[in-house]
């Protein structure tokens, strides 16, 4: 079968990875690549069309990202969007202005029907708009295909020569038929049969780690979680027992999570790996007495568990590659992408410079959660795995205000353990992104029996996301909160008051640090 391919190239926008899901998801395999990749390369890779990104810079910039004109005479497809747009305009003859105020938001634009990268597409529709400059005047051979009051060319063509531009984001869930144009490019314009689905990336994951990894051998972080599930699985797969998978127990876990993982990934499980399980609780504990900065509890953790695997990896031998389950918005939210730095994730921004390993593998890191989830399944993964909500990589310390101790994990574990049970038992959690229970560090008086207490508060959390970039507090039913506080106040020694999180991300985020 033709592996058929798209190639997002990427100009510094935000959205470059969102292009390539969106790619994806109308069963096109499709790659992400930095503007900069030679011609030479590009045509190594055979694409069925190349999509152009946004970007932040103008075009009359100096030092501006550009591209040789000669791409647009590879008679390969190309769909400009924004910045991307204004280039192609730029590059081919066009003229390319700034407006003195942006076009930024919803916005209706008047499309053409005819053309064919907005067959079946609405004459006036709504598309996300963000830009400030635009282009004025198409490049000869071009046709203006779409526009709005303040953009005259807000869509171009020259369909002899398969070159298309849009300056709105069809890629956004604000471009209300932005999956119809992208589909409409890569099925109607690149002629793609769509072949591609979750299991070749799976096939093409395991051949590429066989590749990279010859005869090395490999250690992968195991938490538990979905992402370092799927990656420790895809590895097992690809190298079999090069695989040493190492599960710290860092004390930071949900109640009974680590014999529950070792129940699964351990000897006694379905996989065929080595399993070593760490138990470093009071090690970790230690480290972090007497912090009480988000950040810093981020780095002690994520740099103890790197000093963790780096003393397992001696006991094993010489260990080449560290695996990582990092997945797509890991990488942005720690600002390694584009963005600015919100938390730094464990598992990414928190690796310390001096690992003492040669490479590190982070076969998921191009994916979205719910992409995660359709490679768990493809590689058999039972369902209640995939389907686990996420859990961050310092588990309870994010989720402890201020400083951690064992008596607060404990506390903190029943709680939580007390609100999931609940949760489930009512069917609420059917529709529920992510739902758990954080120890707040305010104490504040009540009264028990006729005692006097001191206590602490807990904070119940539940949103409804689908990306984990942006999220709404859920409504959870009454009288569901209310057996979950009366469970948790008379069962959780400690504790005299619940509270329920009714903030959204943004403002807030979904973890409390
Ligand atoms: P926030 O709190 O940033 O969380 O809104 C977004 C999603 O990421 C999870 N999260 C993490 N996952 N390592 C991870 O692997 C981390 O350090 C980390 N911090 C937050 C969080 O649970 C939510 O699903």
């Amino acid at each position: 079968m033709e592996k058929e391919m798209v190639i997002v190239l990427d100009f510094g926008g935000q959205y470059n990875q969102l292009i390539a899901r969106r790619v994806r998801e109308c069963n096109v395999y499709c790659e992400v690549h930095p503007y900069s990749m030679s011609l030479e390369k590009l045509k190594e890779l055979n694409p069925k069309g190349i999509i152009f990104t946004g970007g932040p810079n103008s075009v009359y910039k100096e030092g501006a990202p550009g591209c040789t004109r000669e791409i647009f005479e590879m008679g390969i497809p190309i769909l400009g969007i924004c910045y991307g747009s204004q280039l192609m305009a730029y590059l081919l003859g066009g003229n390319v202005k700034t407006a003195p105020v942006s076009e930024y938001g919803k916005t209706e634009v008047d499309v053409d029907k005819s053309s064919v990268l907005f067959s079946d597409v609405l004459e006036k529709t709504i598309c996300w708009m963000s830009h400030t400059d635009y282009i004025e005047k198409e490049p000869e051979g071009f046709r203006v295909t779409a526009c709005t009051p303040v953009c005259p060319v807000a869509a171009m063509e020259n369909a002899e020569k398969q070159l298309y531009a849009v300056q709105f984001h069809p890629e956004v869930i604000h471009t209300q038929e932005g999956m119809k144009m992208l589909s409409n490019f890569v099925y109607n314009i690149c002629h793609c049969s769509g072949n591609w689905r979750m299991d070749s990336f799976v096939e093409t994951s395991i051949r590429q780690i066989r590749e990279k990894v010859g005869s090395g051998k490999v250690l992968c972080a195991l938490s538990g979680g979905v992402d370092s599930s799927v990656a420790a699985v895809l590895l097992a797969k690809a190298v079999g027992k090069q695989l040493t998978c190492v599960f710290v127990d860092h004390g930071l876990l949900r109640k009974n999570e680590g014999d529950e993982v070792e129940a699964v990934f351990g000897p006694k499980g379905p996989y065929d790996l080595n399993f070593v399980r760490v138990n470093a609780q009071e090690r970790f504990y230690a480290k972090l007495a007497g912090v009480e900065e988000p950040e810093i509890k981020r780095k002690i953790i994520g740099e103890e568990f790197i000093r963790v695997f780096e003393e397992e990896a001696k006991k094993i031998g010489v260990v080449d590659f560290l695996v990582q389950g990092t997945i797509y918005p890991d990488v942005i939210e720690s600002g390694l992408g584009k963005s600015a730095v919100i938390k730094s994730h464990h598992n990414v921004g928190g690796l310390p410079a001096y690992v003492d390993f040669k490479e590190i593998i982070e076969p998921l890191r191009l994916l979205f959660k719910d992409e995660v989830r359709k490679a768990g399944l493809e590689l058999g993964i039972p369902e209640h795995l995939v389907y686990r909500q996420p859990f961050p990589g310092p588990g309870l310390g994010v989720r402890i205000i201020g400083e951690v101790t064992a008596q607060k994990v404990r506390m903190i574990q029943e709680a939580d353990a007390i609100y999931r049970e609940e949760i489930v038992k009512a069917g609420a959690d059917k529709n529920l992104g992510q739902y758990f229970a954080a120890l707040t560090n305010m104490r504040s008086v009540g009264v028990m029996g006729d005692e006097r207490t001191y206590d602490y508060a807990v904070a119940l959390r539940a949103v409804n996301t689908s990306d984990f970039m942006t999220a709404e507090a859920a409504q959870i039913p009454w009288e569901v909160l209310g057996i979950v506080a009366g469970r948790i106040v008379n069962e959780v020694k400690g504790v005299n008051r619940v509270l329920y999180d009714c903030t959204g991300k943004p403002p807030a985020t979904i973890e409390f640090e």
